[in-house]
């Protein structure tokens, strides 16, 4: 689609369902190329700026895959490593690259900073996760859920269960409700998105015929659904002392064989835009799960985790794809 030509992707706000699913399709196609071996590079000769102010795996990497499967140069900017925030302001970090750039990726905290970036840099701009919102993420999640679903996309139902005010939260359900599906989040009320937000996907929904349920029980919100999702119950940027809290809101929301089984469909599937806590071989993970006293899990257990029903490395997998079709859309003359 040639309105997406050097459009900034900031939240899935901006984008019309029209666009998300021609950026969809086209990740889609883009997928087979790679391994079919037929791909061909739009990119040749794009420089693309990769701003980190949180640490990442997944967008990082996707974003320096697609770019360089395109014939794209990519900069990587690590958290530490520029002027940004504290010698330099946005305003002014955007005006230079914007000067040598041809797009910029960046995740960081605040959103109206992903946005100032935007306004100033006169480069589309990737908003690669914010605390408010993750959009790459999105498309990875709708085109994984596309792939594992035999039913047409306003049909496929989802649960997001756990901080429903996070960024992927806020983000999982505006996106059910700009593509007409069925999105349901199970969350103590005091983790629901803000009043705003769920104000404003009310009237998406009511536009695009999308389904939206908040409930505060977990096993209503899984009843019957295709594909339950969850994310980690502390955020980066949070005080690692609201795990106590989390932990105490949150265990009822765990996503557990129980849960799972609370879904009632056989084929149900276990999503995780990860990095996910599900056993004690890592710092964080040894070190929450002794001082809480959790043996087999925090967001997810370690046996939903590694089932059958787990397809969190075909989601992780295909934040390379969708990111690809972003910058091939937005940067392409083609
Ligand atoms: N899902 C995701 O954004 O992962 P990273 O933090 O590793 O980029
Ligand atoms: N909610 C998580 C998502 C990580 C990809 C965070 O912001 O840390």
């Amino acid at each position: 689609a040639r309105n997406i030509h050097n459009r900034s992707l900031l939240s899935m706000l901006d984008f019309t369902p029209q666009q998300l699913k021609f950026l969809l399709d086209l990740a889609r196609d883009l997928k087979r190329a790679k391994y079919t071996g037929t791909e061909r590079q739009h990119l040749q000769g794009k420089n693309i700026a990769l701003i980190f102010e949180k640490t990442s795996t997944r967008t990082r990497c996707a974003f320096e895959v697609a770019a360089y499967d395109q014939g794209a140069h990519v900069t990587y900017i690590d958290p530490t490593g520029s002027q940004i925030g504290h010698k330099e302001t946005m305003k002014d970090t955007a005006r230079v690259l914007g000067r040598m750039y041809d797009a910029i990726e960046y995740r960081g905290f605040h959103q109206h900073t992903v946005e100032e970036l935007a306004q100033y840099a006169g480069v589309p701009v990737y908003n690669g996760l914010t605390d408010e919102y993750h959009p790459t993420q999105m498309l990875a999640d709708v085109m994984t859920m596309r792939e594992f679903s035999d039913k047409p996309l306003h049909d496929i139902s989802y649960a997001y269960v756990g901080d429903a005010r996070n960024n992927m939260g806020n983000s999982l359900l505006i996106i059910g409700c700009q593509l007409g599906m069925d999105v349901r989040l199970g969350a103590p009320r005091e983790l629901w998105p803000k009043d705003e937000l769920i104000e404003q996907c009310r009237e998406i929904a009511a536009r695009t015929g999308a389904r939206m349920t908040l409930t505060d029980k977990p096993r209503e919100a899984v009843r019957g659904v295709d594909f339950i999702h969850t994310d980690v119950w502390v955020s980066m940027g949070e005080a690692p002392e609201k795990w106590g809290e989390r932990i105490n809101m949150l265990l009822p929301f765990q996503v557990n064989a129980a849960l799972l089984a609370a879904a009632n469909n056989p084929r149900v599937k276990f999503m995780h835009c990860l990095p996910a806590i599900h056993n004690a071989e890592t710092k964080v993970g040894a070190q929450i799960f002794e001082q809480y006293g959790l043996h087999n899990g925090v967001e997810v257990t370690d046996d939903v985790f590694e089932s059958e029903a787990s397809i969190v490395f075909d989601q992780a997998e295909n934040r390379m794809h969708t990111i690809k079709a972003v910058l091939v859309s937005t940067l392409a003359d083609v």
